[in-house]
């Protein structure tokens, strides 16, 4: 049964609800007290620094860690499958979509795309059957981005590694700045 209206799920599933039913639930006891007169602590919550606007955590060694990741996935399968699985997969669909987008928000065949964080192409591939102005892909991890120049085939376009969080571009100058 679910709010008044009647479900049948067979001949047990209805004896063992009717037993369920009918079943009083414990009393409480001095040896077992009820759950909800039970004492509960909750852990310590110890609150992390909050990084404030601007400032950039050099605890984390996000560079190597993503370098890491690209290693470990390489280590599992083949070269071109590990750099499309690196970046999360889809490569085809998502590429398309991100393409769209851009599209959408009113990207111009002649505009200028900066794409922070471009791994190894997935957004870099479609947008060069449309995209003929500027493109500057940015990204921590050489390996992806050799594997974007390749199969973009657009050597007007700049594929560049940083080692920071930063853009290397002068304020102004693109048209979109995108981080997929
Ligand atoms: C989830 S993948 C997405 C790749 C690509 N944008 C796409 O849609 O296929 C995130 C990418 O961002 C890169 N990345 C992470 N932090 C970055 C940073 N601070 N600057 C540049 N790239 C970064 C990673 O190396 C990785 O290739």
């Amino acid at each position: 049964m679910s709010d008044g209206r009647f479900v049948y799920r067979g001949r047990f599933g209805i004896i063992a609800a009717i037993r369920r039913a009918l079943t009083p639930p414990p009393a409480p006891t001095e040896a077992q007290p009820h759950p909800a007169d039970e004492t509960v602590t909750t852990p310590e919550i110890v609150a992390e620094p909050v990084p404030q606007p601007g400032s950039v955590d050099q605890t984390r060694d996000l560079k190597g860690a993503y370098i890491a990741h690209v290693e470990m996935v390489k280590g599992i399968m083949s070269h071109e499958e590990a750099m499309q699985t690196a970046i999360g997969g889809g490569f085809d669909e998502i590429g398309r979509i991100e393409t769209a987008l851009l599209q959408t928000y009113g990207l111009e065949e002649d505009g200028y795309v900066i794409d922070v964080g471009c791994g190894s192409g997935r957004l870099a591939k479609p947008l060069s059957g449309y995209l003929k102005g500027t493109y500057l892909g940015i990204d921590l991890v050489p390996d992806l981005l050799e594997h974007a120049r390749k199969i973009t085939g657009r050597p007007d376009w700049r594929f560049e590694q940083i080692d920071h969080i930063g853009i290397p571009e002068a304020d102004g100058r693109a048209d979109m700045v995108v981080f997929f």
